[in-house]
């Protein structure tokens, strides 16, 4: 195994009804100003809003109301929550929605904290924020695993980059399942994809000989599997939910990448394409994957040859390894359309399909080196070709 430390700083608490003990059990470290972050209103229309303003209220505590952050959270959503913060001496941050509010309410934590600006210091000087206000995160939606990790995903409409900053990592997550029960079912499709879409991403990085860690993969994807099956035949299904609200902080707490370098090219391109046309992340991702992974395959065709018999059952008998890998990833491309996702850039939107665009999305991407095979522009433009 590579060489690793492991702490986790997040505390979770899990299940229906958890919200009101968990945060009587945290007021002791919210200070007395909270923000309430929050995305374009639906936890006003579902009741979380006032169930979350009650308690605090009840506990005495100044609420500074920060609302409508978008989906693909833009940079100058950051630098506003991060001023309201300073200017309301904001104690702590309740991040309240999807992964858009949790990642614009981790970022503006970092911000608000700063004299200097937060993407310049990351992106220019490549040198990372030390201190931020404390965040604890209420996920309405899973799938992006924010809720347990350090990142932000955000987008510089200035740069037209969509990119990853080093932010607050939460010290508390609320996860309650019935909360996504009123997500739409098109949203929590995608969502749960991009839990799917964490773990392959883990799992094709390096080392790919046998370790701990893919093999946890695999029941996390297995599990995945199972249950958006169940979610797609009866939404309502809380057990599903459940199940897939914990795949994806497994997926994306950094367990799964114990001991491995990861590969997320597919993410890398995804965002890109979210910069430029801002479709839902987890349908970019649908699209994207097979065709990238039938060009990564033949660098790694024994690993992908065992995700084709590991996950999706596929009988080697008969084939080469490359076959074998191959007709893993239409098992992938053939799953991605039974339920019911985009299999085409086209249907993302008008903009997407657009070479113009395709073009711009291919050169912007921030490609690290990929863990069986790093590509280059010019293969990305192909790519996104293929699945116009
Ligand atoms: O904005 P509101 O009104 O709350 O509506 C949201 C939004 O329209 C809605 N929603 C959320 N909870 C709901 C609900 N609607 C009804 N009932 C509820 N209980 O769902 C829509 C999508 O929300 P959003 O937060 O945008 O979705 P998601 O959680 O998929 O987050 C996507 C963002 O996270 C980034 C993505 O790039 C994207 O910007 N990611 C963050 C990661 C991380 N920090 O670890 C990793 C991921 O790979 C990803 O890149
Ligand atoms: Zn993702």
């Amino acid at each position: 195994m590579r060489n690793f430390a492991f702490s986790y700083p997040t505390r979770i608490y899990f299940g229906k009804d958890s919200v009101r003990d968990a945060l009587t059990k945290e007021m002791p470290n919210m200070g007395e100003t909270v923000m309430l972050a929050y995305g374009g209103g639906s936890i006003k229309r579902n009741g979380i809003y006032d169930e979350i303003t009650g308690i605090l209220t009840e506990a005495g505590k100044t609420i500074v109301d920060f609302g409508g952050i978008m989906g693909n959270p833009t940079y100058a959503k950051v630098q506003e929550g991060a001023k309201l913060a300073r200017e309301n001496n904001v104690d702590f941050i309740l991040a309240v929605g999807g992964g858009s509010t949790i990642d614009c309410s981790k970022a503006v934590a970092s911000q608000a904290k700063l004299d200097e600006d937060l993407w310049d210091m990351e992106y220019k000087e490549r040198r990372f924020p030390t201190d931020s206000l404390p965040v604890g995160a209420v996920p309405t939606v899973s799938g992006t695993g924010s809720e347990m990790n350090g990142g932000a995903v955000i987008t510089n409409e200035a740069v037209n980059i969509k990119g990853g900053l080093f932010a607050a990592t939460p010290c508390f997550a609320v996860l309650d399942p019935s909360y996504t029960l009123t997500v739409k079912f098109r949203q929590a499709i995608s969502s749960a994809f991009d839990s799917f879409s964490h773990c392959m991403e883990t799992y094709f990085g390096s080392p790919r000989t046998d370790n701990v860690s893919d093999d946890i993969n695999e029941a996390i994807m297995h599990n995945i599997i199972r249950n958006i099956r169940k979610m797609v035949a009866n939404p309502n299904d809380y057990e599903a939910r459940s199940e897939l609200m914990w795949d994806s902080a497994m997926a994306e707490n950094g367990i799964l990448k114990i001991g491995k370098v990861t590969d997320f090219q597919c993410h890398q391109i995804e965002h890109q394409l979210g910069a430029f046309t801002n479709c839902i992340h987890g349908e970019g991702l649908a699209v994207i994957h097979p065709a990238l992974y039938r060009h990564l395959a033949p660098a790694a065709p024994e690993k992908f040859a065992r995700f084709a018999t590991e996950i999706w059952g596929i009988d080697p008998e008969g084939k080469d390894t490359l076959e074998v890998a191959l007709a893993g990833i239409d098992a992938l491309a053939q799953f991605i359309k039974e339920i019911g996702l985009p299999t085409t850039l086209h249907e993302l939107g008008d903009t997407a399909a657009d070479d113009e665009t395709l073009r711009k999305v291919a050169d912007t991407c921030n490609i690290q080196p990929g863990c069986c095979k790093q590509l280059d522009r010019d293969e990305i433009f192909q790519i996104l070709q293929e699945v116009k």
